[in-house]
């Protein structure tokens, strides 16, 4: 398929992401397709016989604002869309999602793994959740192959906010819960450029998505309370009990929750695969309710 262009990118940016673009098409090649057909589509068939499960976990943290103690979010990142993840599969995943009616739907990006033709339904489906404090996507690496503003364009048409480096402010009565968003950034450095972008000099957000939990260290700094992220499917596969021993060796933090001083970072396993294998680590949507550390002492 060919590349559509966006309004704003440069001719090197455009080289770059075209680049990109062809590199994911010969990974998916030699990891998905390939392997597919030798085995004449058992692998596929055998993934897709995996659930895809739900995770309940609840987050304490001292900073959280006290009106906002008990929140229910859902949690969905790495979809992938596509070959590993047919609509009819997707959209049962979300039908798992609306059935819990949380209180805010988080996705933090990966919607579509390689072409993003046929993901407006998907978006639909997960902008009709009702989520009565909202419901965010942020983009992931994957959502930038094809053609990024359309990504953001479809998910935004079907009523789900996209915070690309922006913040949201969610009301009960006078009291605030602030959501910042980031898009895609590969490094710390990149992300730290991005959060401080979002946050402005001085103030910060309660609540951060960012595709790359790489953000955690510099949203621990800037006193960001809760990040959520994805993306490295909690590396797919795993040492059987040992969800943080596993393939994604280029992250510190690849798979559940992580303290720091008194920020959290929960990472989610993803709800999809970029290959047709996982191993004790299981695709899933993460059900986390927040709470007040300390709520009953004030
Ligand atoms: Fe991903």
């Amino acid at each position: 398929m060919a590349l559509r262009s966006t309004s704003s990118e440069s001719k090197a940016g455009k080289r770059r992401r075209s680049a990109q673009y062809r590199r994911a098409r010969i990974r998916h090649f030699l990891f998905t397709t390939g392997p597919n057909r030798l085995s004449r589509g058992w692998l596929v068939r055998k993934h897709h016989d995996n659930p895809v499960i739900a995770r309940e976990l609840e987050i304490t943290m001292p900073r959280w604002p006290a009106a906002f103690d008990g929140l229910r979010i859902a949690h969905i990142s790495d979809l992938h869309f596509g070959e590993l993840m047919p609509l009819d599969r997707a959209l049962g995943i979300v039908e798992l999602i609306a059935a819990a009616q949380p209180d805010m739907v988080c996705n933090t990006g990966d919607l579509v793994d390689l072409d993003c033709c046929g993901v407006a339904p998907l978006a639909q489906a997960i902008g009709h959740i009702k989520a009565p404090c909202g419901n965010f996507f942020v983009p992931g690496n994957h959502d930038e192959l094809d053609a990024p503003d359309q990504v953001n364009r479809l998910v935004n048409e079907s009523g789900t906010t996209v915070l690309e480096d922006e913040i949201c402010v969610i009301r009960r009565g006078e009291h605030e819960l602030r959501v910042g968003g980031i898009g895609w950034a590969r490094t710390p450095a990149h992300c730290q450029s991005r959060i401080d972008r979002t946050l402005g000099k001085s103030e910060s957000v309660d609540l951060l998505l960012s595709h790359n939990p790489k953000a955690f260290d510099h949203a621990a700094e800037r006193d960001v309370s809760l990040v959520l992220s994805g993306h490295t499917h909690g590396g797919q596969i795993a040492r059987r009990n040992r969800p943080s021993a596993n393939l994604a060796i280029a992250h510190r933090r690849s798979a559940g929750l992580y303290e720091m001083g008194a920020s959290r970072l929960f990472v989610t396993t993803g709800a999809g695969a970029w290959f047709p294998v996982r191993v004790n680590c299981p695709a899933e949507v993460a059900f986390l309710t927040i709470r007040r550390a300390g709520l009953h002492s004030h």
